[in-house]
Order: C-alpha cells, then sequence, then structure tokens
C-alpha cells in the first residue's frame, strides 16, 4: 500500500467547561473526525488520506481545530457542515478553504487577541 498523500488532524480534546481556554470536543464523541472519515470514504479515499484524532493543537481559542499536511493549513473553527467542503476542495481539488483558515498570526501566537489571557 502506497503511504498517505495528507494526513488530516482534528482536535478532539476535551476538557471540564468552566476551563477558560475551552477545547475542541466538548461532547468527547470525536463527532467531526468520524465526519471526516466518513466524507473521505465516500470519495473513495480512506486509503490516502488519513484523517486522525489529535489531542490538543494549542490553539484552543480558535477551535474546534482541524491541521491539514503536508502542506501545514490549520483550520478553525470548523463544523460539521464544513466537512465536505474541506474534502471536496481542499483534499480533492487542492484549493484550502479561506474562509476557514486561521490567520497566521493567530498560530502559536502567545499575543493572539484571542487567546485566553492568564490571570
Ligand atoms: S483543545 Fe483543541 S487545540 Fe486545544
Amino acid at each position: 500500500m502506497p503511504a498517505f498523500d495528507r494526513h488530516i488532524f482534528i482536535c478532539t480534546n476535551k476538557r471540564p467547561p468552566e476551563n477558560p481556554r475551552g477545547c475542541c470536543d466538548a461532547t468527547g464523541l470525536g463527532q467531526l473526525q468520524l465526519e471526516f472519515k466518513k466524507k473521505l470514504a465516500q470519495f473513495g479515499l480512506k486509503n490516502r488520506v488519513r484523517a486522525n484524532k489529535a489531542g490538543c493543537l494549542d490553539q484552543c481559542e480558535h477551535g474546534p481545530n482541524v491541521v491539514v499536511y503536508p502542506e501545514g493549513v490549520w483550520y478553525g473553527n470548523v463544523t460539521a457542515e464544513d466537512v465536505a467542503e474541506i474534502v471536496e476542495s481542499h483534499i480533492i481539488n487542492g484549493v484550502p478553504v479561506s474562509r476557514l483558515q486561521l490567520k497566521p498570526e493567530c498560530i502559536n501566537t502567545p499575543s493572539c487577541e484571542h487567546r485566553t489571557k492568564p490571570e
């Protein structure tokens, strides 16, 4: 079997509701990852593209977060309704979904305006 063309990492980290950073999967059910798996299977891509559960990707304030490698394209506030568009536009046609992409100045940036400040 050939190597995977892409990996999609979907944060499935769950935190208690009182945590100030929030989390990407408040239900802990991993529904977003399952939706990616389902959509990849529908397009016959499950042997070429892997939808992996990920722990916290440290961009919590923008969650639910997804990152696609090898391109390193980050998506934030992703819902199940966005999955088909990401798969069709980005994974199949190579065009990232710009409306869902995190701004470069937000990724791994402690001064990001969205990041919860320590008390
Ligand atoms: S909980 Fe998902 S990025 Fe931190």
